[in-house]
């Protein structure tokens, strides 16, 4: 089918995590091939896809309120077509079409290939006949969909997230996921490589490799760590990570490559989601609180400057006070650089969310955890960074900071540093020397001539 003949225009909007970003830019890259044009307002957009989150009620009910929104902006311009696509769209499928009768199109991850002759078809039934309502579900898993040779446009900046996997093979009890994104499929190392190749092409030296289990990453006789030593050795990059990888697949090869491989970041996220093996059990986590205090010092061992972040839950159903002490308690034993903390949230359809009723922790006694484990990790984040004053470390400038003539970047170790800079060093690499910090963050002070001197060399 061919595209519209008058280019129409299309706006994105996207909430959640960097899948869900990377797929909106996907979304975008399709929608530009088929001759929209791509703009950065509702107002100006023909077409608009609110790109939703289902991981945590909190980010549905926010998405609810929005689209209801944009309902506002259609009743001036009815020819306007809203849809709602990713993980939410997925979950709430047709029913989201009764109580919204405003939605046009609802869309899951599988659907995005034929997102632009969905909204032809759309088009046509419109033109067919005025009156009818035009509405349509794309919602079928298709074990096939692999999003191979799917472009995503990638928003231009010297960094840039690569989907290497869609969907998740376990079952945590608590989480959508699976539901709402299927089976684990990985894109073929080939082409992963070549677009890193073609990112570097264009500027991008830091690039993230993608997945809802990144390390669990295999296609044909190419394993994650395999992958990751490809990826790092792309000419023009410099900088590695991946994310999120599950902590049973952070295995002595994939260790390996990240001590060994230059390009490879000295970062590493391990969500842990509690501390006590009960909870974990009951979450099916597979692994024991001890099994991830050793699994960290085998990375520790390896790349001793390593920073950790983590994923932490609480109010898990059935979690007790002493189990919940225990999840505090790992959190001093690791010390991670920094935590995600989550509040517990019932997802329908999810294991957890069949549990006995009586077993659900009360609302404020789950805030009064999250509550106290937040105090309880930023403190250590807090001691840590202070430690980390004095140090002068390689920052990738990556944008411009708030004020005027500051800049922002990170340092290897994941960590956001603000300094004095010009927006025109955005995208290149210097040393910093880190002031002070806020506690999560660092303010610092480029040592003098560095820039001056790579243009030099350059
Ligand atoms: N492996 C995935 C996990 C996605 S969800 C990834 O790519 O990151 C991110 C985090 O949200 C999880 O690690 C978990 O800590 C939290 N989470 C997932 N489901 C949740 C729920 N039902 N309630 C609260 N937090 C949840
Ligand atoms: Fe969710 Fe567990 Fe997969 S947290 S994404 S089911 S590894």
């Amino acid at each position: 089918m061919t595209g519209p003949t008058t280019p129409k225009r299309a706006y994105v909007e996207t909430y959640g995590c960097q899948m869900n970003i990377s797929d909106g830019e996907l979304m975008e890259g399709l929608l530009a091939e088929q001759g929209y044009e791509i703009v950065r307002t509702p107002e100006e957009a023909d077409v608009v896809l609110v790109n939703t989150c289902a991981i945590r009620e909190h980010a549905e009910t926010r998405v609810l309120g929005r689209v209801s929104q944009l309902n506002g902006l259609k009743r001036e311009r009815p020819d306007m077509v809203i849809g709602v696509t990713g993980c939410m769209a997925q979950r709430l499928g047709a029913t989201l079409l009764e109580q919204a009768p405003y939605v046009d199109l609802v869309m899951g991850p599988d659907g995005y290939r034929s997102l632009p002759e969905s909204l032809d078809r759309i088009a046509e039934q419109r033109s067919a006949s005025r009156k009818a309502k035009a509405q349509l579900a794309v919602l079928d898993f298709d074990p096939s969909e692999s999003y191979q040779g799917l472009e995503q446009l990638h928003a231009d900046g010297p960094v840039a997230w690569v989907p290497i996997q869609r969907g998740c093979d376990h079952r945590c009890t608590f989480c959508i996921v699976p539901y709402v994104r299927g089976p684990e499929k990985n894109r073929s190392a080939a082409e992963v490589v070549d677009e890193v190749q073609r990112l570097a092409g264009r500027g991008v030296s830091e690039v993230t490799l993608l997945g809802q289990t990144v390390n669990s990453y295999r296609f044909e006789d190419v394993s994650f760590p395999e992958l990751l030593r490809r990826v790092s050795r792309v000419d023009g990059i410099r900088r590695v990570r991946f994310t999120s990888p599950h902590p049973n697949d952070v295995t002595p090869d994939l260790v390996e490559v990240m001590a060994t491989e230059p390009a490879v970041c000295e970062h590493l996220h391990m969500p842990a989601q509690s501390g006590s093996d009960r909870t974990l059990r009951r979450m099916l986590r597979r692994y024991t609180a001890a099994s991830l205090l050793e699994k960290i010092d085998m990375v520790r061992t390896a790349i001793p400057s390593i920073a950790l972040s983590t994923d932490i839950i609480v109010g898990f159903p059935g979690e007790t006070d002493a189990e919940f002490r225990e999840t505090l308690a790992l959190m001093r034993a690791v010390r991670f650089d920094e935590a995600y903390t989550y509040k517990y949230s019932v997802r329908d359809g999810t294991p957890a969310a069949r549990m006995p009723a009586e077993e659900f922790v009360d609302p404020d006694e789950a805030q009064a955890r999250l509550a106290e484990l937040i105090d309880v990790s930023r403190r250590v984040q807090a001691e840590i960074n202070a430690g980390e004053v004095g140090r002068v470390e390689e920052v990738l400038v990556e944008r411009q900071g708030r004020r005027p003539g500051q800049v922002l970047g990170r340092t290897r170790r994941n960590k956001v540093v603000a300094f004095d800079g010009d927006p025109v060093a955005v995208g290149s690499y210097t040393q910093v020397e880190l002031r002070h910090t806020t506690g999560a963050t660092f303010v610092g002070a480029e040592v003098a001539g560095v820039l001056a001197a790579e243009a030099a060399s350059a």
